[in-house]
C-alpha cells in the first residue's frame, strides 16, 4: 500500500528552454510559474531551466530577472547556446512566423522537443519537412494552438460532436484577426466526425493595401460530406464589433462563442424550444498554461505529439493558408518561402 501511494504521488517535471523575449514569451513563462494545483492539476509540473535572446545576453537576463528566474535559469545571448544546454527538455518558440522554420530546425537538429508558436510556418512544403524531421528524430513536435486546450473548447466539441446537442451542423461564422477562424474551423468541422479529416474546399478573396500587406481576407469552407459552409473573415485593422465571434449553425439550435475566437469568454448554447445555457470558461493565468500541461503528459509517456493539436491538422490549416494566398495573389519574399531540405 505504502508503494503505491508513493507512486501514484509521482510529479512529471518538464524543463522548458524559453526562445525568444516578446510578448508572448513573457505571458507563456510566466504561466509556466503558476502552482499547479490551483488549476487542478496534480501529475505534471514545469520549470524554467533556460532562457535566450537572439539580441544579447543582457536581454535575456532581464527577461529572467522580470520573471524572477534569474538564478534558477540560465539565460543566453543566442537561440544556438540555449538548443545545446542539457538541462533542457523542451523549446518553446515565441518567434515571428517568418523564423519558426530554421527556429524549430535548429532545436530538433539539436535533440530536442519543440513547442512552437502559431502559426506554424510560412508554407505547408516547411511544416510538412518540419513533421518529417521530428518524426525521424523521434522527437515531440507541436503547435502552440493554445485555443485546442481550453477545458471549456473540449467542453464545445463533446457538445458539438458526442452530444449533438444542436443536431446537424451546417455551418457558422467565424471573425477575427488571422489564423483563428481557421482553427474553429478545423475544431468544429474538419475534425468533426462525420467529416472524417476530409479537407474543405476553399474560395477565397483577399484585399491587399497599397504595400500588399493582407488587410481584409474572407473565405468560405465547403465541407462535402457534412453539407456544411463555414464563412470566414479575417482583418488587420478591424476588430470584432459582435458579442459573439465564432457562430455555429445546426439543424436543432445553435452555439455562439463569445468574446475572442483565441481566448473566449465563454459560449451560449441554444437548442430550439429550450432556454439557452451560458457557459463562462475557466481561466488559469493567461490561459497558455493548459498546452504545456499536455506537453508534460505527452513527453512523460512518450507520444510524439498531443491528441488535441495533431500536426496533421496543423499541415492542414497551413495548406488551407497557402490555398488563400495562392487565390489572393498574396506571396511572400522568396527566401522565406524557402525549405533547406
Ligand atoms: N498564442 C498566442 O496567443 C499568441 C499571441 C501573440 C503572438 N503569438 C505568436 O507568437 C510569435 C511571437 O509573437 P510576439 O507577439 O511575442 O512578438 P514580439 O513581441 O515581437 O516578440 C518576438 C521576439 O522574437 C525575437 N526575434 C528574433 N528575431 C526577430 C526578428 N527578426 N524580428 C523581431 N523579433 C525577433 C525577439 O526576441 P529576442 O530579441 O530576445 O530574440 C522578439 O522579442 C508569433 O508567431 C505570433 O503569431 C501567439
Amino acid at each position: 500500500m505504502t508503494a503505491y501511494l508513493a507512486f501514484t504521488k509521482m510529479v512529471f517535471t518538464l524543463r522548458w528552454g524559453i526562445m525568444a523575449t516578446g510578448g508572448i514569451a513573457n505571458s507563456f513563462a510566466s504561466d509556466l510559474l503558476l502552482e499547479p494545483s490551483a488549476r487542478g492539476t496534480e501529475d505534471v509540473q514545469h520549470i524554467i531551466a533556460a532562457v535566450a535572446s537572439s539580441s544579447s545576453e543582457s536581454k535575456a537576463l532581464e527577461f529572467a530577472q522580470k520573471l524572477g528566474v534569474e538564478t534558477s535559469a540560465k539565460a543566453y545571448g543566442s537561440y544556438e547556446q540555449l538548443v545545446r544546454d542539457e538541462a533542457v527538455d523542451i523549446i518553446y518558440i515565441a518567434t515571428p512566423q517568418s523564423r519558426h522554420y530554421t527556429d524549430v530546425l535548429l532545436a530538433l537538429g539539436a535533440g530536442k522537443h519543440v513547442l512552437c508558436e502559431k502559426p506554424f510556418t510560412i508554407n505547408a512544403a516547411q511544416a510538412t519537412h518540419l513533421t518529417e524531421v521530428a518524426k525521424s528524430k523521434g522527437l515531440f513536435l507541436m503547435e502552440a494552438a493554445w485555443t485546442r486546450f481550453f477545458p471549456h473548447t473540449r467542453q464545445i466539441l463533446k457538445t458539438l460532436h458526442e452530444e449533438k446537442q444542436i443536431g446537424r451542423i451546417r455551418g457558422g461564422a467565424l471573425l477575427d484577426l488571422g489564423y483563428y477562424p481557421l482553427l474553429w474551423a478545423d475544431l468544429i468541422l474538419s475534425d468533426h466526425p462525420d467529416n472524417g479529416k476530409a479537407a474543405p474546399k476553399v474560395t477565397a478573396a483577399v484585399s491587399l493595401t497599397p504595400k500588399g500587406v493582407d488587410e481584409f481576407t474572407g473565405i468560405t469552407l465547403t465541407y462535402e460530406k457534412l453539407g456544411a459552409v463555414a464563412y470566414l473573415t479575417t482583418s488587420l485593422s478591424a476588430k470584432t464589433q459582435t458579442p459573439y465571434s465564432v457562430h455555429i449553425q445546426g439543424d436543432k439550435g445553435t452555439l455562439m462563442i463569445s468574446g475572442t475566437p483565441p481566448n473566449p469568454r465563454g459560449y451560449t448554447l441554444q437548442v430550439d424550444g429550450q432556454d439557452p445555457i451560458e457557459q463562462t470558461a475557466t481561466r488559469a493565468g493567461n490561459n497558455l498554461i493548459w498546452q504545456a500541461d499536455a506537453c508534460a503528459r505527452a513527453i512523460r509517456d512518450g507520444q510524439r505529439g498531443c491528441p488535441e493539436s495533431p500536426l496533421e491538422n496543423t499541415l492542414a490549416i497551413v495548406k488551407i493558408m497557402d490555398e488563400v494566398r495562392r487565390q489572393g495573389k498574396f506571396v511572400f519574399p522568396s527566401p522565406l518561402e524557402d525549405t533547406q531540405r
